[in-house]
């Protein structure tokens, strides 16, 4: 079992599309171990996206993060941190498949809906990075054997 984080961007919020794709990963099942809205901050965002550090887009990137409270969330699942970024999509909105949330929601580079943490490492720094430990609920296994074979979870 593992955990991903996803932020739900500020245009996400805006558009008033928060539910439609919280929707989106909970029919796929995934389960929700955490969520909470937060303002990110300069600092923050510096630690976030430091890969991007340089790139020209990076100042407007950051103010476009800022711009609403983002909605926060630690998705669960049997390779979780895969199937969200497939189900996500490619990174520009343009370009990604349709069928994938930013194919589906989005016409940007930039304002592309949803942030998906893109590998295991990524997924234990960021997920230490938006909660704390008691923030994050452990969901037992109630409805594992109606989301998974039993070998594919245990
Ligand atoms: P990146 O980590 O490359 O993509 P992803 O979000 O798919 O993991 O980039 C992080 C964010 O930076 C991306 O979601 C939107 C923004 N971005 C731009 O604004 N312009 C760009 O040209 C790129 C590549 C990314």
């Amino acid at each position: 079992m593992e955990r991903t984080l996803v932020l739900l961007k500020p245009s996400t919020v805006q558009r008033a599309l928060i539910g439609e794709i919280i929707s989106r990963f909970e029919k796929k099942g995934l389960r929700i171990a955490g969520m909470k809205m937060m303002q990110l901050t300069d600092e923050l965002l510096d630690d976030h996206y430091s890969h991007l550090l340089g790139k020209p887009f990076f100042p407007a990137l950051k103010a476009s993060m800022m711009k609403t409270p983002v909605v926060a969330m630690c998705l669960e699942g049997v390779d979780a941190i895969a199937v969200v970024r497939y189900i996500t999509g490619y990174t520009n909105g343009r370009k990604a498949d349709p069928g994938t949330i930013r194919g589906d929601y989005c016409m940007s580079n930039q304002q592309n809906i949803v942030h998906a943490s893109d590998s295991p490492e990524a997924a234990v720094v960021e997920l230490a990075r938006f909660f704390r430990p008691e923030e994050l609920y452990d969901l037992y296994d109630l409805n594992l054997d109606r989301l998974y074979a039993i070998d594919e979870w245990q």
